[in-house]
C-alpha cells in the first residue's frame, strides 16, 4: 500500500481516530472517534475549529469538560445525541492503541 502526499489527510476524513492521551493512564480503554459517522451528519466547520483543533491529540479533553458540555459533550448530552453515561460507546478501543488514525484494527 502506498500513500499520495494527501493520503494522511484523506484517511483522516474517513477513518476512525483514537484519542488516548489520558484514557489508558486512567485505566479506561482508549476512545475511538468515528470521524466518518460525524462527518456525514455535520459540516467540518461545526467542529473545526469551533470545538476541536484539527490535529490528533491536540485537544485537552477530560470527562469534567465533557460533563460541562464542552468537546464531545457539546452534542453527547442526551439532547443532540446520547449522553456521557454510555462509557463504552466512546471508550471502545483496545489497550495499546495510540492517539491518531486507527491502524491495523477493525471494529
Ligand atoms: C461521548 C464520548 C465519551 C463518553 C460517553 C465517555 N467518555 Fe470518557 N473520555 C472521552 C474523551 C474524548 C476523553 C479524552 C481521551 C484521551 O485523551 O485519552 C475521555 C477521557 C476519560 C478519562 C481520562 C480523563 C479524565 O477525565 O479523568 C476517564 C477516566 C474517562 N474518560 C472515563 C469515562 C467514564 C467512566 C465514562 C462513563 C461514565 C466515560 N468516560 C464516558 C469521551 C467519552
Ligand atoms: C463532530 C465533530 C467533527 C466533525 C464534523 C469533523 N471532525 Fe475532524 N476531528 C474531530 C475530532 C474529535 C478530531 C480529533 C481531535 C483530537 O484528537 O484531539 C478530529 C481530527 C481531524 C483531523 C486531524 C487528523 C490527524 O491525523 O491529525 C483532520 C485533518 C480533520 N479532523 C478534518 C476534518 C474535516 C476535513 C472534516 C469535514 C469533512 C471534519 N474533520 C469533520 C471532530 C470532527
Ligand atoms: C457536533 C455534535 C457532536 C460532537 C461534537 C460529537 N458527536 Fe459523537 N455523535 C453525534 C451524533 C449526532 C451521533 C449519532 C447519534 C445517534 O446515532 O444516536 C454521534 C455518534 C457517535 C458515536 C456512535 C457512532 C456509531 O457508530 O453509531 C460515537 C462512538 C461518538 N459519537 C463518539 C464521539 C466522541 C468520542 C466525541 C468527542 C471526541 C464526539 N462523538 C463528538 C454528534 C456529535
Amino acid at each position: 500500500m502506498f500513500f499520495l502526499p494527501t493520503g494522511k489527510k484523506a484517511a483522516a476524513y474517513y477513518g476512525d481516530l483514537v484519542l488516548n492521551n489520558k484514557s489508558e493512564k486512567a485505566d479506561m480503554p482508549p476512545v475511538i472517534f468515528p470521524h466518518w459517522v460525524h462527518r456525514a451528519e455535520f459540516k467540518c466547520k461545526v467542529c473545526h475549529p469551533a470545538i476541536f483543533e484539527m490535529r490528533s491529540g491536540a485537544n485537552d479533553i477530560n470527562m469534567g469538560k465533557i460533563a460541562e458540555g464542552k468537546f464531545c459533550g457539546r452534542c453527547h448530552n442526551d439532547t443532540i445525541a446520547w449522553g456521557p453515561i454510555r462509557c463504552a460507546r466512546c471508550h471502545s478501543g483496545k489497550p495499546g492503541m495510540k492517539t491518531g488514525l486507527v491502524h491495523g484494527f477493525s471494529r
